[in-house]
């Protein structure tokens, strides 16, 4: 499931990561990707232990942990430090798919499994051309460019590849989720079922059935939860 999450970040939430990232030493994006990846990966980043960065990941990591939408559809158990990106001229990231295990920068020894990827837009689509996140899953090809402080998340199965940014520069946060629900499939119904079950508990309220379906929601999960 591909999910567009908007206003995750407020403009100025957004105008001041931009404004420490302008200031920020970035490197080599190659630094953090295996042989594959750093076969098609052109672009830079903030190294993953950047002070800087750690620093603007906790806010985008405190808007995530306010957002029922992020929650509800990507039900983590453990989000990564987000990292930060950016292409220009010409730079770009060819088809790859992201490495299935990581290690968490701030504990040595501790992976996560990455089951949710998301990347997080910091600049406006005006201010590039090119760009587009392209994601390839079993529903087809989708394009992805959004406004500043909206994200998208999506499948860590899913190939995926950033097409070459051609004038501009394109800003972006990106991280990965340990869900509860390690199957895709699995937590699309339950994200289905939820966002349901909200929307008819706002028209008619805390009904015998809506209850009964709110019931039905969380004996899944407790079914299928690996906490
Ligand atoms: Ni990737």
């Amino acid at each position: 499931m591909m999910l567009h999450i908007p206003e995750v970040l407020s403009a100025d939430q957004v105008r001041h990561i931009r404004t420490e990232l302008d200031r920020a030493d970035w490197v080599d994006g190659r630094a953090t990707v295996g042989d594959q990846g750093a076969k098609v990966k052109r672009n830079r980043q903030l190294p993953e232990h950047s002070p800087v960065g750690l620093k603007l990941g906790e806010i985008i990591l405190d808007a995530l942990r306010k957002n029922p939408l992020f929650f509800a559809a990507a039900l983590p158990k453990k989000t990564m430090p987000p990292l930060f990106n950016s292409y220009e001229g010409g730079e770009h990231y060819g088809l790859h798919v992201d490495g299935s295990v990581r290690n968490l920068p701030d504990a040595p020894g501790v992976s996560i499994r990455t089951d949710v990827s998301t990347t997080l837009f910091l600049s406006a689509p005006e201010e590039y051309e090119g760009g587009e996140l392209v994601v390839v899953d079993t529903y087809g090809t989708h394009e992805v460019k959004l406004p500043a402080g909206d994200l998208i998340l999506y499948p860590s199965t899913s190939l995926h590849r950033v097409e070459p940014v051609t004038a501009g520069a394109r800003v972006c946060s990106f991280f990965w989720s340990q869900s509860m629900i390690r199957d895709d499939w699995k937590r699309s119904m339950l994200f289905e079922l939820d966002q349901n079950i909200s929307s008819l508990r706002a028209r008619i309220g805390d009904t015998e059935e809506v209850l009964g379906l709110t019931g039905h929601y969380h004996n899944l999960l407790r079914q299928w939860a690996e906490i």
